[in-house]
């Protein structure tokens, strides 16, 4: 599967445009006798992504979903990473169906949603990841139905993806509207986090990146990573823009949450790295929700998911 993202595609994902199905007036008419308008709530789409694998997207997600949780922020997670150390098994939640199911049209979308610590909601997706790519015409209409079925109300959609420049990677954080790239102080993770920014910018016309820098010993660290980074970029990427969004400190505590399924920030809200997720949290939703998006609701998401996965 490959998938390129054309100019004028960007564009449209940019203004937040998508239309990809155009809709005839009879369906419009019957959208708006089932109030279908008041469903399409504007919901602000961020995938937190990483070049090197094992460098803490998971840990970041389910501590910025829980903290904004906390903060009456509407969270959904989609868990999209394939990797065996995923987000439900952090969490201590054993989800029955997954995407997967509503694929085979044996469950509804709404019926595989579970809800997370602090009241996130966590749509699993597991090996439906793959299968989004997949779909015949058949299950993408079934899905497509199951899209518009859905009207939970979400402020954010936070999507873990795999780490690496694969597509199954790159189409999450394609029709994301945000992209957080969360990487460690390793050599081979900057490396790989520089490689990841190259290809979605020239592969994929994304042009801004938030950097997150996670085991780090203090911000200095943290700041001159990011500096490091930004200045190699400015050189040989200049259309690139880079921001830095902040650090979580190496902290021991997060991985006996881990072990415990639990997130750091629930059971020790005194850590080090709890305060940095605390921190984090704010800036995002400062960053992210304060001016809410004009459009590019949740099933724009998963429509433009669809189209993409399948190019
Ligand atoms: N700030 C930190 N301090 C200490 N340990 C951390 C920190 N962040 C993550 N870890 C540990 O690093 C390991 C990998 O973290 P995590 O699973 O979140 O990474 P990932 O990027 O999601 O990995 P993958 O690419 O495999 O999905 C975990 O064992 C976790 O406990
Ligand atoms: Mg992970």
């Amino acid at each position: 599967m490959e998938s390129e993202i054309t100019p004028e595609k960007r564009d449209r994902k940019v203004k937040n445009v998508i239309p990809i199905f155009k809709k005839k007036p009879s369906d419009k008419k019957k959208e708006e006798e089932k109030g279908e308008g008041k469903k399409n709530f504007p919901v602000r789409v961020i995938a937190v992504t990483s070049g090197k694998g094992g460098v803490g997207k998971t840990s970041v997600v389910a501590n910025l979903a829980y903290a904004l949780a906390k903060m009456n922020k509407k969270i959904l997670v989609l868990d999209a990473d394939l990797s065996l150390a995923n987000l439900d098994v952090s969490l201590g939640i054993v989800p029955r169906f997954n995407l997967h199911h509503v694929f085979l049209g044996e469950k509804r979308l709404s019926d595989i949603i579970v809800t997370g610590p602090g009241g996130m909601k966590i749509i699993p997706a597991s090996s439906g990841v793959q299968e989004l790519s997949e779909l015949n015409e058949e299950q993408r209409l079934n899905f497509m139905e199951e899209i518009d079925l859905f009207d939970e109300e979400v402020d954010m959609l936070l999507i873990d993806t795999g780490a690496g420049i694969s597509s199954n990677v790159m189409y999450f954080n394609a029709v994301a509207q945000d992209i957080i790239v969360v990487t460690s102080p390793e050599p081979t993770a900057l490396t790989d986090a520089y490689a990841l920014m190259k290809v979605m910018s020239l592969k994929y016309q994304e042009k801004n990146f938030k950097l997150l820098v996670n085991s780090v010993k203090s911000g200095k660290e943290a700041k001159e990573i990011f500096q490091n980074l930004s200045s190699a970029a400015e050189k040989f990427l200049p259309h690139l823009s880079i921001d830095y969004l902040g650090y979580i400190l190496f902290d021991q505590k997060i991985s006996l949450a881990i072990r415990q399924q639990r997130t750091v920030l629930d059971i020790y809200p005194n850590a080090q790295a709890s305060k940095c997720f605390c921190t984090l949290a704010e800036k995002v939703s400062e960053l992210f929700l304060t001016v809410p998006p004009q459009k590019g609701n949740i099933k724009f998401f998963w429509r433009d998911l669809l189209a993409n996965a399948r190019r």
